[in-house]
């Protein structure tokens, strides 16, 4: 297809003052939107400026994701961090240049938006080869690649020797990566960090896992990864999802429908792991919007001090009778609900002191 080189090149260089995260893995089921959600939600909390583009237009996963997110923040009236999301459709039309051309201006659009006002872009991609998915790993400051902790998954990087379990060769997936960083050396001489994410990990030490490690450990040198642990094999993560909650949410009794467990403390753990072991540049700067944020949400439903609002002492109630309505400032002092689009912006944090 023929896009002007300048465009291109402005896309593939990214917004550039965002840092973008990419989600990528030519195979479905790997915890890439879980892991994208997960993520994004963690640097929201570290108060920094996210922005979420859901390359996925079939599966939808991550959009689907945050408007479960939002129509529970309004069902529970409390207020929860949102990016700006973007889902960018995919071109229906029966030429496969025009719909590329279509798809590519609908993302460039998108990163338009985003760029300069964001401190993070994080982009979830499909479990297929597709023209944008590619221009994103090309994108990517930093690239992860969640991986089931299995060797039946393990081909999406390299091949394995089915009797000695020896690396021989490199898959269609890791051409595609080596591909996408000479070319975003090329654009702007940055190398992406591509980061390997064991998910699914057997709470239990196993033969597998420590077999999945030593092939991945060569497959490492060989390629140019790292590799890190990510998320355990753990239910919780399927059923934060009809609510589009987080292992970083609050998460009390209303929120999950039963009593928060050991899990949802290991999980939380194991995210936060995560999140440090990707080395993302957060700044100092988000760091203050975090600590006055979370103290904004504390305060926010925190019963208000009376004295703050009423300037006339009112005369006692009578033992039993129903309190009295809340005085107009009161109303006014409360935060507003969360704004109703599924891209909506968190609600105003105050000002970082
Ligand atoms: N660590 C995990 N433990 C349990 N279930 C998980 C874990 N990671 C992902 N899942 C579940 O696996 C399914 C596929 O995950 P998803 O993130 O949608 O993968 P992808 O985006 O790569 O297709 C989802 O049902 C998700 O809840
Ligand atoms: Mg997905």
């Amino acid at each position: 297809m023929f896009i002007e080189p300048d465009r291109r090149e402005a896309a593939q260089r990214g917004p550039l003052s965002a840092h973008v995260v990419v989600l990528g893995n030519e195979k479905g089921g790997s915890g890439k939107s879980t892991t994208a959600i997960h993520l994004a939600v963690a640097l929201m909390k570290a108060g920094q400026r996210v922005a979420t583009i859901d390359l996925d237009s079939r599966q939808q996963t991550l959009t689907h994701y945050l408007e479960r997110r939002r129509l529970w923040a309004r069902k529970v009236a409390k207020p929860v961090e949102m990016p700006l999301h973007f889902c960018i459709a995919r071109g229906e039309g029966l030429r496969i240049d025009e719909n590329e051309a279509a798809e590519f201006g609908r993302f460039a659009d998108a990163i338009a938006e985003i760029e300069h006002r964001h401190d993070f872009l994080v982009i979830d991609t499909p479990g297929t080869d597709t023209y944008l998915s590619r221009l994103a790993h090309s994108m990517a400051d930093t690239l992860v690649t969640p991986l089931n902790d299995s060797f039946l998954d393990f081909d999406v990087l390299g091949t394995v020797d089915p009797q000695t379990l020896e690396i021989t060769g490199a898959s269609h997936y890791a051409e595609l990566v080596r591909e996408a960083r000479r070319q975003r050396r090329i654009v702007d001489g940055k190398v992406t960090d591509w980061v390997v994410v064991r998910n699914r990990l057997s709470t239990l030490g196993s033969r597998n896992r420590r077999v999945v490690g030593e092939g991945l450990s060569t497959l490492a040198r060989r390629l140019g990864f790292r590799f890190v642990e990510g998320f355990c094999e753990r239910v919780v993560y399927r059923e934060f999802f009809p609510r589009g909650l987080t292992a970083l949410d609050e998460l009390d009794e209303a929120a999950l429908g039963t009593k928060p467990s050991m899990s949802h403390v290991t999980a939380r753990l194991e995210v936060q792991g995560l999140v440090s072991s990707l080395m993302l540049p957060l700044d100092a700067r988000g760091k203050k919007r975090a600590e006055a944020r979370a103290e904004w949400f504390m305060s926010a439903f925190r019963p208000l001090d009376v004295d703050d609002v009423l300037v006339d002492e009112p005369a006692p109630e009578p033992a039993g009778a129903d309190p009295a309505p809340l005085p107009a400032l009161a109303q006014a002092r409360r935060p507003a609900p969360p704004r109703s689009s599924a891209t909506a912006a968190p609600p105003p944090p105050p000002p970082a002191r």
